[in-house]
């Protein structure tokens, strides 16, 4: 089959499309012909400096397809059905291994190029908002990094839940993109400083969540924009900074820092069903899925280009 390998970490360049052996079907998985990969920002990051699990290593996450072999020991999944995937490696490429509990059916209908953004993007989300969050109706929600793939997936459940919601983005122009998803106040963090932007909108009181996908220096503003019983869901390293963060805000204001990964949870029936529960929400048209670009599977090098240049809003697709 066709994949988008690489033999050493690095930049985009890093990425080639070769040719490399089929992946074989688990007793207790399936093999599905992937129609969309799409792009996390965690497969970038392990394009940086992850391991190379495979060699050459197919990197990513997510990918949506239709089932093209059934393991013997698997049950509820059947030839011809289209699924969303999520597993440790593998996503681009033109078929993809996974185990039978890390595929989604795609409701009849339903656009299985959307649905392969769902689990991570809107899974991720909902465990930082709700499951570790606690978010209740009537709180305010700061999302960092609005724009990204979680940030579009938290603001639409925020608001949703009936969440006052602020994000942070790079740009007006990304900023104003959100808006049509349930976005209240957005904040250029290049222009204008979040922490006193938070302050002002919320007339000094701060924010009952931030979900934090990035980290670093905006780690430690999002400790400083909580009000008084305040969380935040860590749940990334976007801006590729290092975690040394102040944690004396913390205790005075009886506020908190969790670390969310949806990876130690994603194989649990928990996350499993609501996984499910949000692919049959956007199949309903409850949730919007935001495409910024599609690129073909050769083009992988320049896709991640793309996204590492900050211009998208959303998920990037690749398609074999
Ligand atoms: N723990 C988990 O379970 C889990 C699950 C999913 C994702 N994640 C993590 O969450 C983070 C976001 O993932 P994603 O898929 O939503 O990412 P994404 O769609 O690629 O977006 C990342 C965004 O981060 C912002 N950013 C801030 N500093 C950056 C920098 N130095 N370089 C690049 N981007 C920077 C950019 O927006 P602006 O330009 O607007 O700032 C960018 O659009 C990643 O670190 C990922 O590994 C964790």
């Amino acid at each position: 089959m066709k994949a988008a390998v690489y033999y050493q970490n690095g930049g985009p360049e890093v990425l080639k499309y070769e040719d490399v052996p089929d992946p074989v079907c688990h007793p207790k998985g399936v093999v599905i012909r992937v129609e969309a990969v799409s792009i996390e920002g965690g497969d970038t990051l392990n394009r940086w400096h992850g391991p190379l699990l495979t060699k050459p290593h197919v990197v990513g996450y997510q990918a949506g397809g239709e089932i093209v072999e059934v393991g013997s020991e698997v049950t509820n999944l059947r030839v011809g059905q289209k699924v969303a995937t999520s597993y440790n490696f593998g996503s681009h490429a033109a078929l993809r291994s996974v185990p039978a509990r890390s595929a989604w059916p795609v409701p009849k209908g339903f656009d299985v190029k959307l649905a392969s953004t769902i689990p991570v993007t809107f899974g991720t989300a909902a465990d930082c908002l709700f499951e570790f969050g606690r978010l209740k109706a009537g709180e305010t929600v700061l999302v960092q990094a609005g724009a990204s793939g979680v940030g579009v997936a938290a603001i639409q459940l925020a608001k949703r839940a009936g969440a006052t919601v602020l994000a942070t983005a790079s740009s007006d122009e990304r900023l104003e993109r959100l808006k049509p998803l349930g976005l209240d106040h957005g904040i250029n963090y290049r222009t204008d400083d979040v922490v006193k932007s938070v302050m002002k909108i919320t007339n000094n009181r701060g924010v009952d969540l931030v979900v934090d996908p990035v980290g670093g220096a905006t780690l430690q503003g999002s400790l400083l924009s909580l009000a008084y019983r305040g969380r935040v869901s860590m749940v990334g390293a976007a801006g590729r900074e290092p975690m040394t963060v102040d944690v004396s805000p913390l205790m005075a204001g009886n506020r908190s820092l969790t670390g969310v990964f949806l990876g130690a949870e994603i194989g649990t029936e928990r996350a499993h069903n609501m996984i499910q529960r949000l692919i049959e929400e956007a199949a309903r048209g409850e949730l919007k899925v935001v495409i910024d670009r599609t690129f073909p599977l050769s083009e992988a090098g320049a896709a991640h280009a793309y996204i590492e240049s900050r211009n998208a809003v959303g998920r990037v697709l690749l398609i074999p």
